[in-house]
């Protein structure tokens, strides 16, 4: 006993008024190291034992304005950065929409921080063991009875005086309290090496056994109010619609992003006039008009254009695309052509797409010039 190093004296009064005048008592003397145990809250306590403001709430709103700029930056830099998105005319920016995610971190990180801080800065953790634990004194103060201890610590510490005190404001029972020899230690802490192992070994039991519960045995999703929402598929019959059809057609005169519907369907002289080849006469667009003349149009028009279809004679064999008067056609014209068909010509418009179209017709004003070579071309 006399090795063992005192923590502090405590003593216990008998009814919350001796406890409430025992707190301001020991103000009064001058104590500043000491502990009021109640089984409840006793009113009025705070103020008898002039207790300071918690710094609690600074953490809390360190922390409270770390997460709202952390939730702006998260929305700012996803929304406006990475994926910028235009919602129906809104500002890329829209701060009101952005309040919810923002509010969400700011008490996230404020009450995460809080607790952590508590438990790190407070209670010194990982360190759970304190000299009260498991005393008699404990025992009563959590149940009937209502203590006070004066710590060792106290610059007016000593503990025959502290005795004294106590007797003279009417405490019943004096005590001191002595730390157990392996409290200095970190054997009482929570990096104790069972304790971790406890820990490591419940996460793998209840992780394992929720998986192997939900995924293997009775194959049950998480989520999955995705899979099984209610829905039409685009094939099937439905009497929600008075068409019986699931598919909708779109709104007249939608048209897809980025494609630009053909505007002289109804005119090839309009098409004529205002179409210009845009394509640059060079080997990659040539090879290219070349490549999609072969696989779209040589089956009817054969590789040269004069009209030997491959087709024995399952669909009416095309004119030449030698004549003079094709020859003479503006490119205008051929593109319109291809684009909406012509008699018997079905449309190449879903095959080709508007640049390869004025590939193809590239590569055959190349076919028409080789077959009608001119005397300079020779030279
Ligand atoms: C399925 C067979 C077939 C394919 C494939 C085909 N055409 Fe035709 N093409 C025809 C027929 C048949 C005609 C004649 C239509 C008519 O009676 O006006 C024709 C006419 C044309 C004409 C007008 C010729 C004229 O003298 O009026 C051009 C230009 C033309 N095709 C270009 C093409 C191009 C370019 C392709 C490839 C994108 C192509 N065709 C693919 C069958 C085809």
């Amino acid at each position: 006993m006399e090795n063992k190093i005192i923590h502090s004296v405590s003593a216990i009064f008998n009814t919350p008024d001796e406890i409430i005048n025992a707190a301001k008592e020991i103000v009064k003397a001058g104590y500043k190291k000491f502990d009021i145990h109640t089984p409840y809250p006793v009113h009025g306590m705070d103020d008898a034992m002039k207790l300071r403001r918690s710094l609690l709430g600074y953490f809390a709103f360190v922390f409270g304005i770390l997460g709202a700029t952390a939730g702006l930056l998260l929305m700012w830099g996803t929304m406006v950065v990475s994926y910028p998105n235009n919602i129906g005319g809104k500002p890329i920016f829209p701060l009101p929409a952005f309040i919810p995610v923002t509010f969400e971190m700011t008490v996230l990180l404020a009450s995460v921080a809080t607790v952590t801080s508590m438990i790190i800065i407070f209670f010194k953790f990982p360190n759970n063991s304190h000299p009260l634990h498991d005393t008699e004194y404990m025992k009563s103060v959590s149940s009937d009875k209502y203590g006070a201890v004066i710590e060792s610590v106290d610059p007016n510490f000593d503990f025959d005086k502290v005795k004294l005190f106590f007797e003279s404001i009417g405490a019943t029972k004096i005590e001191a309290i002595y730390f157990d020899d392996d409290e200095l230690s970190v054997k009482h802490t929570l990096l104790d090496k069972k304790f971790i192992a406890g820990l490591v070994v419940i996460a793998l039991i209840v992780s394992g056994a929720t998986y192997f519960l939900l995924n293997k045995f009775t194959f049950m999703q998480p989520y999955n109010w995705m899979s099984y929402q209610q829905k039409l598929s685009a094939q099937s019959p439905t009497k929600f619609y008075k068409d019986g059809f699931s598919m909708r057609e779109p709104v007249a005169g939608t048209v897809a992003k980025g494609k630009m519907p053909y505007l002289y369907a109804d005119s090839v002289t309009l098409a004529e006039t205002n179409l210009i080849n845009p394509i640059e006469i060079n080997e990659t667009n040539l090879n290219i008009g070349k490549a999609k003349y072969n696989t779209f149009c040589s089956p009817c028009h054969d590789y040269y254009g004069k009209g030997e279809a491959r087709l024995n004679g399952q669909f009416p064999n095309p004119p030449s695309l030698h004549s003079d008067k094709v020859r003479n056609w503006k490119d205008g014209h051929i593109f319109h052509v291809i684009t909406v068909g012509q008699n018997t010509m079905p449309s190449y418009a879903a095959q080709l797409n508007e640049t390869e179209r004025w590939q193809v017709i590239t590569y055959l004003r190349a076919l028409q010039r080789a077959m009608n070579a001119k005397e300079e071309d020779m030279k």
